[in-house]
């Protein structure tokens, strides 16, 4: 099957034409059986809580993107119960898969009214390019040549516009050494193609479960909390933070400014 950016890519309007609004939800972790946790939290109930938090404190964003580890299991039930309550919360979804979901069941069920695949999101002065840095099988990613190509694809199709990129695996290391070691293999490359772009403004990513953000090279380099368990930041090795759930808020303007900021459930 062709895949080419523009056969892929989908025009969404947004409420304000100079300020696209955008949630970053990712790593929910649901299982099939609803009474099921993750290191002690009911990983439905968090989300819960956490597209609760998205509708009181950031309005009615443009888009809400969903940035891996979706299901904690690859089962259906999961990606059935997160299709129904992110189609509840009303708001444009896009998806990309992490490491613990089943790439196929995803596609086949993660499906609704406010649900798309499309992995390239056009809206006012920007695009946002959804990359899928799995490997089946593993829990570390990469972004293969296919990936880059449509990468390079988008980009070029539309080089009068921003650039958010996300993916589900950390492009920068976070200082956890465990979890940088099950990050991005070949992040290097990905860097090293980024820079090969001027209208690249953003990237952003999940599966470090933690806050980070840095400014390097006028980009924005950010990865986001999980919606259920947090991972303590600048641990060696493998330990669980005591961060309340939560997501991220960006706003993109149309000079090419991000501004964002990560909220937290605390009542959780
Ligand atoms: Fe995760």
């Amino acid at each position: 099957m062709s895949n080419t950016a523009e056969e892929k890519n989908q025009q969404i309007t947004a409420t304000e034409p100079d300020i696209v609004s955008l949630v970053q939800i990712t790593d929910c972790h649901i299982f099939a059986e609803a009474e099921n946790c993750l290191q002690g939290v009911n990983t439905r109930h968090s989300f819960e809580a956490v597209s609760k938090a998205v509708i009181e404190n950031s309005g009615h964003p443009d888009l809400l993107l969903a940035t891996g580890d979706l299901s904690q299991d690859g089962s259906t039930e999961s990606y059935d119960y997160l299709a129904q309550k992110i189609d509840a919360m009303g708001v444009v979804t896009f998806w990309l898969p992490g490491n613990h979901d089943d790439s196929e069941t995803l596609q086949e069920r993660f499906i609704g009214q406010k649900i798309h695949s499309a992995k390239h999101v056009l809206i006012a002065d920007w695009q946002i390019v959804l990359l899928d840095s799995t490997i089946r099988g593993e829990v570390h990613g990469r972004v293969s040549e296919t990936q880059l190509d449509f990468l390079h694809d988008c980009l070029r199709a539309h080089p009068e516009k921003h650039a958010l990129v996300c993916l589900h695996h950390q492009a920068l290391d976070t200082g956890s050494l465990w979890i940088d070691q099950k990050g991005l293999h070949d992040s290097d490359q990905l860097r090293e193609n980024i820079a090969r772009h001027d209208n690249i403004r953003g990237v952003l990513w999940g599966h470090v479960h933690q806050e980070t953000r840095q400014s390097i090279g006028g980009i924005e380099w950010m990865s986001t909390p999980s919606s259920c368990v947090q991972f303590k930041p600048d641990s060696k090795e493998f330990a669980i933070g005591n961060e309340a759930p939560g997501y991220r808020h960006l706003n993109l303007y149309a000079d090419g400014r991000i501004t964002t900021r990560v909220h937290r459930v605390d009542s959780f």
